[in-house]
């Protein structure tokens, strides 16, 4: 009798490793910014066609979540970012959003992360920040109430909570959030067993370096670059692990050395405007394909930091999202379009050979535009009342932005609101594109390299 309960015991607990939380296997990000997205069924659908184990919400959207009711995917549903600040202080209001947005669905929907709030530390107002940690321990609390405690209460940090990330050894957590945000929100992750949220791109540091990284380090990419890290001897052979190594030398800094991480987004952009470099189809197969066989690697791979330690990842994201704002890039992560094909194969599980995969088409924008002038003109058919607006805004930026198309002056004719938009657009992305300003206006504009010149009005163009 003992023996066979000893048995059952051992076998139980075997059973629950096996679909413990850490075990490898990606998972997909379901951001929902678009206005063309499939319903939540057809979703769920596409999402185990992905062979996705994981799903990401940045919301709780009740109709989802019914979706994903005994589907075997673990969910990670979020606490939105303007309710932080209440819920610190308020246990009810804490208790209210566990038992309407998680209660009904656990556990026939696998909730595994509650996260709290959406890359906080990124955006102002600061108040917020200092608020974050409270919130997540009245969260904790009101799941403990209820009886769920499996569930993992965490929040997504961006690469920008560190002020040092290079080397990798001299990763360093922001000051201005070091003690009052960062520490105290280590202190609940490791009390709670929780895992540090990391959303993180090797995109974005190459393209906006990339004479100095190489695309193939940036891709993980086999490729003999290497980097060796002066104070550790570490040896780096992708910007992924010197990146990860950044977060986990400065958690170590603050006295956490084995904080777990979690890759809360990370991926690669599979188009962009015209101004952006390595935005294509080819290196976005070649980055996800490459980060799920490192993560789904047996044993674990780890970084040369943590090695052989196990770093569950979500890729971002599930669809290419129309609504985003911001560069074209935004707009262009998803590993499916809207109407559910996909933009290339991919298998989150990790089973399918390299081998399997078709060719795909190759990358032709690699490298910066040479001899290229840009326009930002206005968008056929924009919403009038929307362009007016825009119009006002960026004619509003900068010095001089519009005199050209003041009456009587060169531009001024034709007098129409698409004319003058254009030329307002052109005129502000000329002056701001260096310091971060984008051709987007929320989808009023668009970048052309065709002159919109007339014979007496010039354009300034943004020469590359
Ligand atoms: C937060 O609480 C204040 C005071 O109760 C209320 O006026 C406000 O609408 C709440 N904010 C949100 C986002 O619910
Ligand atoms: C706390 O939240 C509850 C539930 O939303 C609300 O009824 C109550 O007024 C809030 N308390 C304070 C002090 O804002
Ligand atoms: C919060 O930001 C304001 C400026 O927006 C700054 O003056 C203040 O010092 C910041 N507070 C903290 C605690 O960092
Ligand atoms: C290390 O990080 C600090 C800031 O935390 C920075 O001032 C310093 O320049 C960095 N060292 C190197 C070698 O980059
Ligand atoms: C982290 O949690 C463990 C287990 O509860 C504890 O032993 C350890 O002291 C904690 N580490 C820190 C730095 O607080
Ligand atoms: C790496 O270097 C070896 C020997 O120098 C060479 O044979 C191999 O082709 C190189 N691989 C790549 C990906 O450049
Ligand atoms: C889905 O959308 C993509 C991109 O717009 C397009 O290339 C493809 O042909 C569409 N597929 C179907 C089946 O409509
Ligand atoms: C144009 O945009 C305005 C403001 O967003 C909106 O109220 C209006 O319905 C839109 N018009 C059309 C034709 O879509
Ligand atoms: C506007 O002009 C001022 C003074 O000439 C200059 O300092 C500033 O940088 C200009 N701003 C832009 C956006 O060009």
């Amino acid at each position: 009798m003992q023996i066979i309960s000893l048995l059952l015991l051992s076998l139980l607990c075997l059973v629950d490793f096996s679909s413990a939380d850490i075990s490898a296997g990606v998972g997909i990000c379901y951001g929902q910014l678009g206005n063309n997205l499939p319903t939540p069924s057809k979703s769920t659908q596409l999402i185990k066609k992905l062979k996705a184990k994981r799903v990401k919400l940045y919301d709780a959207t009740p109709k989802i979540l019914k979706a994903l009711e005994n589907t075997n995917i673990q969910v990670s549903i979020m606490v939105p970012n303007q309710l932080i600040t209440n819920i610190s202080t308020n246990q009810t209001l804490s208790d209210t959003w566990v038992s309407t947005n998680v209660v009904p669905f656990y556990p026939q929907t696998m909730i595994r992360y509650l996260l709290v709030g959406n890359e906080i530390l990124s955006n102002p107002p600061n108040t917020t920040w200092f608020n974050l940690v409270p919130a997540m321990r009245k969260i904790r609390y009101s799941l403990e109430k209820y009886g769920l405690k499996k569930i993992k209460v965490g929040t997504p940090l961006a690469m920008d909570c560190l002020e040092s990330s290079f080397p990798p050894s001299n990763g360093t957590f922001k000051s201005d959030v070091r003690d009052k945000v960062i520490k105290p929100l280590l202190h609940f992750l490791n009390e709670t067993n929780s895992f540090f949220f990391l959303d993180v791109y090797t995109f974005f540091p190459w393209a906006s370096e990339p004479i100095n990284i190489a695309l193939d380090y940036a891709l993980l990419n086999p490729t003999n670059v290497t980097y060796k890290d002066p104070v550790t001897h570490l040896t780096y052979t992708n910007l992924l692990d010197q990146m990860l190594d950044a977060v986990f030398f400065a958690m170590e800094r603050v006295g956490y050395p084995n904080m777990r991480l979690l890759i809360g987004e990370t991926g690669w952009p599979n188009g962009g405007d015209i101004d952006q470099i390595g935005a294509n189809i080819y290196n976005s197969a070649s980055y996800n394909r490459n980060v799920i066989k490192k993560i789904t690697a047996k044993p674990p791979l780890g970084t040369p930091a943590r090695p052989g330690v196990n770093v569950p990842s979500f890729i971002f994201a599930l669809y290419n999202e129309n609504q985003k704002p911001g560069a074209g890039t935004e707009r262009h992560f998803g590993l499916l379009y809207p109407n559910g094909t996909n933009v290339y194969e991919i298998d989150l599980s990790g089973n399918l050979p390299e081998s399997e995969y078709k060719p795909l088409p190759k990358p032709r924008n690699n490298e910066a535009p040479k001899g290229v002038k840009l326009y930002c003109v206005a968008v056929k058919g924009a919403n009038r009342t929307e362009l007016a607006g825009a119009l006002d805004y960026a004619c509003g930026q900068g010095n001089e932005t519009c005199n050209a198309i003041q009456p009587g002056k060169a531009c001024y004719k034709p007098n129409s609101l698409e004319w003058h938009s254009s030329y307002a657009f052109t005129s502000y992305w000329a002056q701001f594109r260096s310091s971060g300003g984008t051709c987007y206006f929320n989808g009023l504009a668009t970048q052309t390299t065709k002159d919109p010149s007339s014979r007496s009005c010039k354009f300034p163009s943004i020469n590359f």
